[in-house]
Order: structure tokens, then sequence, then C-alpha cells
């Protein structure tokens, strides 16, 4: 360490930061990070600590293949053996785009030391010829008006540019922003953490203020399961109902929760959530974007509205209680954040469908869904895995109308695999030029958080495996019905058993590497899509043997 120049002073024993680094230039939305880390830094010393950055792989939507979801696991080992195998007492974790909180939280949490969350914030809202645009969700809306020849290639390409003008994550309420909230409603990010935009000189004090706390945190033994109780879990699920946050918070928080050993399940998610308003009017669900969020007060703002639904002894991470937070919550703009009398939606929260179509459960996210089709029975429109779904979705032949319910299989942990983004499909051009821009769509898939519709997703067990999915053939009527919380697929017993005595698995994709240990080893989306071999902790280490 004397090789990197620092003095013997600061080896004297003083808690060791590490200040975990998910930076990259592959990562546009984590770009601005090695910067946000000097202010970490900053605070470290502050405290009397010393802080020491370093990288783990990161993880970007935008790029990389065939799904960032196949690498968080590989992530979270990844930071859960450097924060094991060097001699780090506490940990500042600098994580932004969609799948990089839960990888650096899940490392975390395997190794029980005490941890506080900075996230990257936000980017700047889009702007283009006087409208505002959210990234992700105005993207799908721009290509759908693109692909029906209502604006040309260079407007796409410019209305692009005008989205993604600054640092920072997606300032939708998509996956980044729902995981950043969530950290911050669980207590293991300071208040505000979610919302503080990426350039906003206030989310580099929030990095020092979290340096300096982690020295604290470090000094007074406050590990992540401390603040990460079952008591944290539930009010995550319950502000996710209030901020429409992103359907991927079920399997992130699903797979946090079978690391620290808290009892936390599927149905918790609809029983918890059932009856949380929708408060926060952002996209994809509503209107505004993050930096109005953030000034209309942020989710303290949202947590007092629902204060009587919350754990409100729950820890945070500062010290005191997540109460304590938001005694002083003021809203600031009631369009943005609006009251429980005036509810964007007044189910918010994500409702888990079961029946003879998905036995081990499903998702939907009510707030992004079309009222008329939550009760539903329709013709199937089957689709054998992605690659068949884009061959033939834009088919002028393809025997669809608004009834139909689009399938699609092999698109689960194992099967795609990786579980990746694509349930939201794209609707048949020949629906969305007759004003079709809704249809039920089922799959054993997730979808971006930025995304929108009546949109059923994670269903389990997958097709891949041989779930039910795996045996629905197109024109066959499926019943969906989110009010009773069924999902069944309307085809006699007798019929279901010939056709599963007939399925023939499709051949695994990978025979070699991370691939392979990913599909032999990863659970099915219920279970949050962790690898078996990884759930639970094994703390820290033994100290080092001294020579
Ligand atoms: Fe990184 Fe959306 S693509 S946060
Ligand atoms: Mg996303």
């Amino acid at each position: 360490m004397k090789s990197q120049g620092f003095s013997q002073e600061l080896l004297d024993g003083r808690p060791v930061i590490g200040i975990c680094n998910t930076w990259s230039e592959l990562t546009n939305c984590n770009r601005h990070m090695r910067e946000l880390a000097e202010h970490v830094k900053r605070g470290v010393l502050m405290a009397g600590g010393f802080p020491l950055e370093f990288p783990v792989t990161s993880l970007g939507e935008p790029l990389m293949r065939p799904t960032t979801m196949m690498f968080r696991n590989l992530v979270s080992m990844d930071v859960e053996e450097t924060i094991r195998g060097n001699p780090i007492d506490g940990v500042v974790l600098l994580a932004g785009c969609d799948k990089t909180t839960p990888a650096v939280l899940m490392g975390a949490a395997s190794c029980a030391v005490p941890t506080i969350l900075v996230s990257g914030g936000p980017m700047l809202n889009g702007r283009f010829r006087g409208r505002s645009l959210g990234s992700g969700t105005d993207m799908f809306k721009l290509d759908e008006e693109y692909r029906t020849g209502r604006i040309s290639r260079s407007e796409l390409d410019a209305a692009e540019a005008a989205m993604s003008r600054s640092a920072g994550s997606c300032m939708t309420m998509g996956t980044a922003s729902t995981m950043a909230s969530l950290g911050e409603a669980m207590g293991i990010g300071l208040p505000m953490n979610g919302s503080i935009p990426a350039v906003d000189s206030r989310r580099a004090v929030l990095a020092e203020a979290s340096g300096k706390r982690a020295v604290e945190l470090v000094r007074q033994n406050i590990t992540i399961s401390s603040i990460l109780t079952r008591a944290a879990f539930e009010n995550a699920v319950r502000v996710n109902g209030a901020i429409g946050g992103s359907t991927n918070a079920v399997v992130h928080l699903l797979a946090l929760a079978g690391r620290l050993g808290v009892d936390f399940t599927l149905e918790d998610w609809d029983r918890l959530g059932r009856d949380v308003p929708t408060l926060v009017d952002l996209k994809p669900s509503g209107r505004f974007l993050m930096e109005e969020f953030f000034d209309a007060g942020g989710l303290p703002v949202v947590m007092k509205r629902i204060e009587n639904l919350l754990n409100l002894d729950a820890p945070a991470v500062e010290g005191g209680t997540i109460g304590e937070r938001i005694v002083e919550a003021r809203c600031w703009n009631d369009e943005v954040i609006r009251t429980l009398s005036n509810p964007l939606t007044a189910q918010g929260g994500i409702m888990v469908l079961k029946g003879s179509l998905a036995p081990d459960g499903a998702i939907i996210k009510p707030s992004a869904a079309s009222q008329h089709l939550m009760q539903h029975r329709g013709p199937a429109m089957v689709f054998e895995n992605a690659e068949d779904m884009r061959a033939r979705i834009d088919d002028p032949d393809l025997d669809v109308d608004a009834d139909t319910i689009l399938v699609l299989k092999n698109a689960g942990p194992r099967g795609y695999p990786g579980m990746p983004e694509v349930g939201t499909m794209s609707l048949p051009r020949k629906l969305l030029q007759q004003g079709i821009t809704d249809l039920i769509r089922i799959s054993d898939a997730r979808m971006s958080g930025t995304a929108f519709g009546t949109v059923i997703l994670h269903v389990s067990p997958e097709a891949a495996i041989g779930g039910p999915l795996a045996l629905v053939r197109t024109g066959d009527m499926i019943i969906v019905d989110a009010a009773g919380r069924r999902l069944d697929l309307d085809v006699s017993a007798a019929e279901i058993e010939r056709r599963r005595s007939a399925f023939v698995p499709p051949p695994p994709r990978y025979h070699r590497g991370y691939g392979r240990l990913f599909i032999d080893h990863v659970q099915q989306a219920d279970k949050g899509v962790d690898f078996d071999f990884l759930v639970g902790g094994s703390g820290t280490p033994p100290s080092k043997v001294s020579f």
C-alpha cells in the first residue's frame, strides 16, 4: 500500500472503507461514478477512515447481450469475494444502471459488512421540440411512430439524442430509479438517494455524507443485515406500489432477501402491495420525470403519505428510524406526487396471478395496464421464442385482433437464458395501424421498467423446463382474471396431459463457461433468479494469517 503513496498514518488501523464502483464506459448510466467516488472519499477522510476504491464488473442495459440479467449474479459474486477477500471493514456501493444496484447489494449482503448505498442518480429530463421525453418509455412510443411511418429516421435519431443528454440513469420510474428509490425506502441509502439528479451538486454532497457515515457504521458495528430486515422489505413493497415502480424489483428483492435469510416471498408482493395507491405521477405509468419528482420533495413525501402502511420503526442507515426521516417531509407539487384522495391508480401494487398456466405465479403491474383487459378471455397467438416473435409479429397475415393474447415462450431464466426484457413484445404493426395500442401479453420473460401495457410476466415454471406455458398452442383460450388473481389455460386436463407427454425441452444454448453455470444453477423467477448455491451468506472472513 505504501507503493501507492499512503502514509503510515493511514495504515494505523482506522476503518478501511471500500468504495465499490460500477463505473464503466460500457455503462453510460454510470459514467460519472469515478468523480462521485472522490466525494465519497472526502467524506471517509473527514470521519477518520481510510477510503480505497475498487472496480467490479459493470452491467449496462443498452449494450449487453444476451441480457444484463444473465450477469447480475456474476457481479454479486465479484462484489462479495472482493469485499471478503480484502481487509475491508465497511463498504460504500456506487450503482446506478438497472442491474448494478441489486448486484452490489446482493454481494454485500452475503458478507454481512457495514454497508451504505450511493446511487448515481437520474439523468436530466429529455427535452425535444417543446416536449418532455422520458428514457425508454418515449423511445418505445417513438419507435412505434417510426414503424408506422409517422416520423422519419432522422427525427427518431434527434429525439434519441435529446433524451440522453447527461450523465445518470434513466429518468423515468424505470428499474434504475425504482431500485435507487427502494434502497432509500429500505434505509440502506440516505434520504433523497433515489431522486437527486446525477449532475446536481447535491448528489455529491450526499456521496460525501455517505462516506462519512460508512466510517461511523464500522465504528458502531451496524451491518447490512441489521438494516435490511423483514420490516425493510415490507416497506419496499409498499413504496414500490406508491411510486409505480418496476416489475423487475420483484426478482431483485426476492434474491436479496434470500441472501440475507429474510423470510420474504412472491406472495408477500401481492399481499403487501394490495390496495397501495400509486401516488407518483411519473412515466411509464404517468406524466412526469425524475427531475420533477425531486423538486416535489422526493421519496420522503411519498413515504409520509403512506405512513399508515409502513413500518416506521424500521432502522435507517444514518441512525434512527425511517419514521424520523419523514417527519418534516413536505410536498411542493401535488400533481407530481398525488394525494391519497387523488391517486394515479387506486391499486398500485404488483399483482401475483396463479392458475393452470402459472402454478408458481406470474406478475402484472396494474398501473401500467389497460383496465378493460384486466378481465379477459381470448385466443392465444403463440411464439415459440423471441426470434420467432420478431420474425412474424409484423406479418400482415398474422391472425390477430384486439382480443388476441400474445404468448411468448422460452424467454425465462433458463430458456433464453437470462430472462431478458422481451415480455412487452412489440405489438403487431397491423393492429397499431388500426389504432390498437394494447393487447394482453404473457411470457416467462421480464419487461423493461420503463415499459407499459397489459403485460403478464415471470410465468413460473418457465416454458424451457416444461411449465404449462410450454404447452400452450395458438388458438387455445386463456382466461385472465386480475381481480381474482387467476391465470388459466382453458384446455381440458386430458389434452394438457397428452401435450405434456410429448414435450421435448429446447436444447440449452450454452455448453461451457458462465452461460453453462447459469443454466445449471439458476432458480425460477418466483425465487428471484439467484443461483441455488448463492442463497444465504458466508459472513466476514476469519482474519488473515500474519507473518
Ligand atoms: Fe441504464 Fe436505463 S439504461 S438506467
Ligand atoms: Mg431498464
